[in-house]
């Protein structure tokens, strides 16, 4: 009897744990694109599946950066490759971060501001050499937007680091 209660409570948890998981997988991207190269926020879909690969702090725009890579990006960054291949998709979610209440000299993450990316894919992107299509989607109170400013500035930015594939993030030490 006492068997089959575990059984039957252990069954019953693990049913709320599985519906807890799939619910965050089925979250449906919108159908948002960007204005001048046509990524489509959808592109990164299960993105919050993707492998952290580095954690960044922006000091003038107080912002807490994760970088995630899908499989392709995340094998040739920790092989540390010179060209990232076709299909790496590397994305950034930015937010604003407060005082921990009950602990106040840590800092949290506050308020989701940004979801970027960048697709390697060079039959739709060679103009500039560097074979990435960026997309950034930025929130605005419950929602996402589109930006509209156009990817040159992208483009003239992460070309400081050219000299890796146009990245700034290396892969970040977790153990080895
Ligand atoms: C003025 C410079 C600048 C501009 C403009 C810029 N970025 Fe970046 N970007 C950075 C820096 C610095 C980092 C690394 C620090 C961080 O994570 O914020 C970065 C990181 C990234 C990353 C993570 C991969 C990497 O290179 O480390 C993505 C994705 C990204 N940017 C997308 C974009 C997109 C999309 C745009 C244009 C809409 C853009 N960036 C415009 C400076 C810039």
């Amino acid at each position: 009897m006492k068997i089959a209660l575990l059984i039957l409570t252990s069954l019953l948890v693990s049913s709320i744990v599985a519906d807890d998981v799939s619910k965050r997988d089925r979250v449906e991207l919108p159908e948002l694109k960007m204005p001048v190269n046509g990524l489509m926020f959808k592109m990164i879909e299960g993105y919050q599946d993707y492998k952290i690969v580095a954690t960044h702090f922006r000091t003038d725009k107080d912002e807490l950066r994760y970088v995630l890579a899908n499989q392709i990006g995340y094998d040739a960054l920790k092989e540390r490759r010179k060209t990232m291949p076709e299909g790496s998709k590397i994305v950034k979610i930015g937010w604003s971060v407060r005082e921990m209440p009950r602990f106040p000299t840590a800092l949290e993450a506050d308020k989701l501001q940004r979801v970027e990316y960048m697709v390697k894919d060079s039959k739709q992107f060679d103009a500039d050499g560097d074979n990435w299509g960026y997309a950034r989607f930025i929130k605005k109170g419950d929602r996402f937007v589109s930006w509209d400013k156009g990817t040159d500035g992208c483009i003239s930015c992460h070309s400081i680091v050219k000299d890796n594939d146009y990245l700034f993030t290396q892969i970040q030490d977790t153990f080895n």
